[in-house]
């Protein structure tokens, strides 16, 4: 029991982490890559959170507080008026979104969560049941919604899906030894802004449905180089170092050696797959030049109070973004010393996705929506500030020529 209370406890805490990112994403964002239609959620679903049902109190009384319950914020409308103002309902949309998965209502934490066990939903929401069966008409406008958007494209079909299932997936609730107690891959993997991003896991001795199981693969897969083991990320975070793995996972590093048996059916698993599969690779959606000539210049730049990013980064910071020294008497960094920077940052930000990108959030400041904590200071108080619009800019797409 103190098990599965500390895996809660974890996974709540960094639900909260995530939210409040979202709750500081920009007015202005672009229009949601899951397609998500904003309109509608303007006009139906936002109703839905201040609706009252009988014996409940409503989502916004919890959810629409501070960070908001379960890191779930719902801004209500203002004092004296009952609908938002289009500033809110951007901020809502966005703080919404990350609690359902585009295009699958099943999968969506905001519709299982208060929806009845019976039903199919989640076992437990501190905030009671709200709908009592998949056909609420709440629910239903909720599901509608959650249609409008269509899952992330992906590009694995010669991964097995069948060899995933049957043996990759069970690695992900395997109870193993944390740096702080025990944990699942899943326990965390479902709460955190990474690719990785798998479903809640499900109750003792249950098991995923095929629809989560269908997302978990594709999440999964875009951290797969089809037919390298030795080039998957997924492969190589959890591994130690010593056995050629990334030198750091802030989950703790799982496999001692290429030899573990979870290792082994992982490598048997992408070995099987044809090079062409899988994402892999961050670079492919990621512009060298505007990294170049935009992104790059930040990482010299000095700030006030604070060490330039290279003065650290290109030293021993123990973690994953290494910049290069500079050569003596240079100001900035040549082709190949540019190149090597683009590969580290690249593997540190996920294509599309600012908000869920560490080169992005490390140094941002908490109260925007930032990191609790980086070794190296809080170098932008907001996601308005120029610098980190333009690493923005980069991580969505940008090229030189387009802006
Ligand atoms: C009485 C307070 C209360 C009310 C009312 C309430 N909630 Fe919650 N909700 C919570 C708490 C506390 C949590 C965190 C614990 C948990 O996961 O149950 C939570 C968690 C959640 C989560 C999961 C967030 C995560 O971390 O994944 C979702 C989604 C959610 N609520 C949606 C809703 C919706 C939608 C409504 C209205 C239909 C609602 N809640 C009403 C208290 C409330
Ligand atoms: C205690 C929480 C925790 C556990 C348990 C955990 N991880 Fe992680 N994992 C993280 C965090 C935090 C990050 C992001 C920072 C980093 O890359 O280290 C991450 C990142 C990753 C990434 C990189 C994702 C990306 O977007 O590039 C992979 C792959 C990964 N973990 C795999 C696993 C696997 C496989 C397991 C189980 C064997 C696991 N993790 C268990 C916390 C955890
Ligand atoms: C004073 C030294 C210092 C400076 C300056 C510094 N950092 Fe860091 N940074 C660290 C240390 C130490 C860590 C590892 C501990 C941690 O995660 O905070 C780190 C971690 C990171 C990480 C997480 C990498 C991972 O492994 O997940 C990112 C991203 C990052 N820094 C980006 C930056 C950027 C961008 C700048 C400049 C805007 C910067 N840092 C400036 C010391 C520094």
């Amino acid at each position: 029991m103190r098990i599965i209370l500390a895996i809660g406890g974890l996974s709540l805490f960094l639900a909260v982490q995530v939210s409040t990112r979202a709750v500081a994403q920009q007015d202005q964002a672009p229009p949601a890559a899951d397609g998500l239609d904003y309109v509608m959620f303007r006009a139906e679903i936002q109703p839905v959170f201040a609706a009252k049902r009988e014996g409940l109190v409503r989502c916004i009384q919890c959810h629409g507080r501070g960070s908001g319950a379960g890191g779930l914020a719902i801004q209500p409308p203002e004092e004296g008026t009952t609908s938002w103002t289009e500033e809110q309902s951007r901020k809502n949309f966005d703080a919404v979104r990350r609690f359902v998965t585009a295009g699958s209502p099943d999968t969506s934490r905001l519709l299982m969560h208060p929806l009845a066990r019976a039903a199919g939903g989640d076992p437990f929401h501190g905030g009671g049941k709200h709908w009592s069966s998949k056909q609420d008409p709440e629910w239903q406008t909720l599901a509608r919604w959650v249609r409008t958007g269509a899952p992330a494209p992906t590009t694995t079909a010669t991964l097995d899906f069948e060899v995933y299932r049957s043996k990759i997936e069970p690695i992900f609730i395997r109870e193993r030894q944390g740096p702080a107690g025990t944990v699942t891959c899943a326990g965390c993997h479902s709460g955190i802004a990474t690719r990785l991003k798998l479903a809640a896991p499900p109750g003792a001795g249950g098991a995923w449905s095929e629809e989560q199981s269908r997302q978990n693969f594709a999440a999964v897969s875009s951290l797969i180089v089809g037919g390298k083991p030795t080039e998957s990320r997924l492969l190589l975070h959890p591994l130690d170092p010593a056995a050629g793995g990334d030198p750091t996972h802030s989950g703790g590093k799982f496999w001692k050696s290429q030899d573990d048996p979870e290792w082994q059916a992982l490598s048997a698993w992408v070995s099987a797959a044809t090079p062409a599969a899988g994402g892999g690779s961050a670079a492919r959606s990621l512009d060298f030049d505007y990294f170049k000539t935009k992104v790059q210049p930040l990482f010299l730049a000095k700030r006030e109070g604070l060490v330039r990013c290279v003065q650290c980064h290109a030293g021993g910071t123990g973690s994953n973004l290494r910049l290069s020294p500079l050569t003596e008497g240079q100001t900035t960094w040549n082709d190949e010393q540019s190149r090597k920077n683009f590969d580290s940052a690249s593997r540190l930000v996920v294509p599309g996705e600012p908000t869920a990108s560490r080169l992005l959030m490390h140094p941002l400041a908490r109260g925007a929506g930032g990191d609790p904590f980086h070794g190296g200071g809080k170098h932008w108080t907001s996601q308005s500030d120029a610098e980190w619009q333009t690493l923005a800019a980069w991580v969505q797409g940008a090229t030189t020529s387009s802006r």
